[in-house]
């Protein structure tokens, strides 16, 4: 009896991994080399350099600890969807097993998934969320791994509205504040503008000073858009909300410029917790940062790749969460488990958390 019902669990395994090997012919044995295309929208850009650096030393732990090669080529997209769209249509005429995509604009998303699809090719997207219909183009072959930006906006004003005087240094009754922004059309972007504002105006009363500008993330942007807002308003300048931890020390460049004393008599936030920033919190010079958790997301990311190069099929969504942070501890590293969605979760979630 025992011995039968031996020979038919191996024939059994013998026909699944047989229909696996027709179904799935790019499956490689342990201890092969995949060959993995990344393509990151920039290099300039210190988020990314966390995330990218991460993503590459856990794929060399993984391939140490499961006998398997993993060879990242990575491409800087310089910031340019057409060159970037080259360097993924490259990766899939070079017939690599994996891409793995942080894109310039992901509203283009569709055509280079329909491309990868057509050679059999999973992706997994990072960084930039792209809409649900792109999502819903090649089920269980294409992901995103990410964060949801509505929370680190939300995150955000309550770290203002947490303060005993909710921002509001003169004591007026609003808080007067400056906005700078990503760049167009950028789902981070928009959303932090968006939620930061409207969380803090639950507790207090807001009025933006000028209009909210583009920084497109970068330092030097920050810094200038931040020196002309405080030598316009002056001392009416109350509190900046920096889309990312980037733009924000450049804004912090300008705030010492103008002989101005964060946390003293004006406020400020960002996003992503870099560690130039967290030293500041260190130190009390700087309000607040929400660490956008390139650690997880970057692990994660490597996970679900490798899932996918062993021919599975998986969810749509993985998330990690913001972490609020106003001093250093806040924003330390550590692995946590993530939350995977079905495309029908995610929209119930918004309707449910943001009545979206
Ligand atoms: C990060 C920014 C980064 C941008 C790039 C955002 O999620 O917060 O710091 O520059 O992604 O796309």
């Amino acid at each position: 009896m025992r011995k039968g019902f031996k020979i038919v669990a191996a024939f059994l395994m013998l026909f699944t991994s047989f229909i696996g090997l027709v179904k799935q012919p790019k499956v490689h044995a342990e201890g092969q080399t995949y060959e993995i295309g990344v393509a990151i929208y920039q290099y300039n850009d210190n988020f990314m350099t966390l995330f990218r650096n991460e993503l590459e030393a856990y794929f060399k732990e993984l391939g140490e600890a499961d006998g398997n090669t993993y060879n990242l080529e990575f491409q800087d997209g310089k910031n340019d969807q057409a060159t970037q769209t080259e360097q993924l249509n490259n990766f899939i005429a070079q017939g690599k097993d994996l891409l793995i995509a942080n894109l310039v604009d992901p509203t283009g998303a569709d055509q280079i998934i329909l491309n990868a699809q057509s050679a059999d090719i999973p992706v997994v997207l990072i960084n930039r969320e792209p809409s649900i219909e792109t999502m819903e183009l090649w089920p269980g072959k294409t992901t995103y791994v990410g964060v949801d930006a509505r929370q680190s906006g939300v995150y955000q004003g309550e770290m203002i509205a947490e303060l005993d005087n909710h921002g509001d240094i003169n004591g007026d009754g609003k808080v007067n504040y400056l906005m700078i922004m990503g760049d167009a059309g950028n789902v981070d972007a928009e959303q932090r503008t968006q939620y930061s504002v409207e969380t803090l105006e639950k507790t207090i009363p807001t009025e933006i000073l000028g209009e909210a500008q583009r920084g497109n993330w970068d330092q030097a942007k920050g810094q200038e858009i931040a020196a002309n807002a405080l030598s316009q308003f002056g001392d009416d300048l109350e509190v900046i909300f920096s889309n990312n931890d980037g733009m924000a020390l450049g804004a912090v460049q300008a705030i010492n410029g103008a002989g101005r004393k964060i946390n003293e008599d004006i406020y400020i936030v960002g996003v992503d917790a870099l560690p130039e920033v967290v030293e500041l919190l260190g130190k009390g010079e700087f309000t607040g940062t929400v660490l956008n958790d390139h650690f997880n997301q970057s692990h994660t990311a490597a996970e679900i790749a490798i899932k996918l190069l062993q021919g599975e099929e998986v969810a749509p969504y993985f998330w990690h969460d913001y972490i609020k942070a106003t001093k250093p501890e806040d924003a330390e590293l550590k692995r946590l488990d993530y939350r995977e969605e079905s495309i029908e979760d995610y929209q119930n979630r918004l309707k449910e958390t943001y009545g979206e």
